[in-house]
């Protein structure tokens, strides 16, 4: 199926992204937001990035401009109808993205595709919440969207070939590098990634060293780009702390279990840049 217009649904730090990413890649994108402030500070960040990619002379102002005509907003999800795919990008939380889909089933053909961007959740289980376990299927991009080259495709127990397809020519069109893996909880980047991430706060935790010679450690030592602890406050607390509780439900095994700090800074609303002050301050 050719696709012409992207509806994302949810523009947070993810959502913003990939509605940058799609714009910019030529597709009509439909942005929702459950209100008008969320909606202003998505859209806000895009044309921010876009502005800001137009001052380094990555892209002409003309292009921005192009970019940021392409992009239409609503805050009902009724107008997200008028694609033929529709990413979700909401909350990691089964409920939420449950009622998504069962509004969105009312009023799509059903020859809609629909994705989600969950990093954790199965696929299979999401696409049973929806009357298209055929069309559904997990797109999982990586934050920055516009900068992580990586797009992984996860194909629920349902998903068809076409779907498969469709997934894959628009990550082409994004010029992601895409991967392709089965439905298992954490697919193949999170289980891999959010370990990591959740051991450096345990490091932490137990007072083995100050959160700045575990991050140097990582980036010093072994060439990553950022540390654990900084990367955590870029994918935020909640959302790392929604990927280990479904690793560690999914598996049973006790090496997923979530660091207790990690639970305790998402009580107190310490998620990392997006609120302002996780491991570090904003
Ligand atoms: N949006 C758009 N562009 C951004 C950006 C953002 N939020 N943050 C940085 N950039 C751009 C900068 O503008 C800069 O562009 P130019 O090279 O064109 O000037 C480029 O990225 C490099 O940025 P900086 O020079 O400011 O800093 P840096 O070199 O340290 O790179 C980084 C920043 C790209 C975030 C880098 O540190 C990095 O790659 N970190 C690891 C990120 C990572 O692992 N992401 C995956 C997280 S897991 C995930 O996302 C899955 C999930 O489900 C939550």
């Amino acid at each position: 199926m050719e696709v012409k217009t992207i509806s994302v649904i949810g523009v947070g730090p993810m959502g913003s992204g990939i509605v940058q990413v799609a714009a910019a890649s030529g597709y009509n994108v439909i942005a929702c937001e459950i209100n008008d402030d969320l909606l202003k500070k998505g859209v806000a960040s895009i044309f921010k990035n876009l502005d800001k990619l137009a001052s380094k002379e990555k892209i002409t102002a003309a292009e921005a401009e192009a970019i940021k005509g392409r992009i239409k907003t609503t805050t009902t999800l009724e107008d997200t109808a008028k694609a033929e795919l529709i990413i979700e990008a909401a909350t990691e939380s089964v409920p939420i993205k449950k009622q998504i889909y069962s509004a969105l089933d009312k009023v799509i053909t059903p020859d809609t595709i629909i994705a989600s961007n969950t990093s954790s959740i199965s696929i299979t289980e999401l696409a049973s919440h929806t009357a298209r376990p055929a069309k559904f299927i997990g797109m999982h991009f990586f934050n920055p969207v516009p900068v992580m080259k990586l797009l992984e495709i996860i194909v629920g127990h349902n998903t068809s070939d076409d779907t498969l397809k469709t997934a894959q020519a628009v990550g082409d069109k994004m010029k992601k590098v895409t991967v392709i893996c089965k439905d298992k909880a954490g697919f193949i980047v999170s289980r891999l990634l959010d370990l990591y991430l959740n051991e450096s706060i345990q490091l932490y935790d137990e007072g083995i060293a100050t959160k700045e010679d575990i991050d140097n450690g990582m980036i010093y030592g072994c060439n990553y780009p950022m540390g654990p602890l900084a990367l955590v406050d870029l994918v935020g607390a909640d959302v790392l702390l929604a990927v280990m509780d479904v690793l560690y439900r999914e598996f049973g095994d006790p090496k997923y279990r979530p660091a207790p700090l990690l639970r305790k800074m998402v009580r107190a609303g310490k998620l990392g840049r997006k609120t302002g002050e996780g491991f570090y301050k904003y």
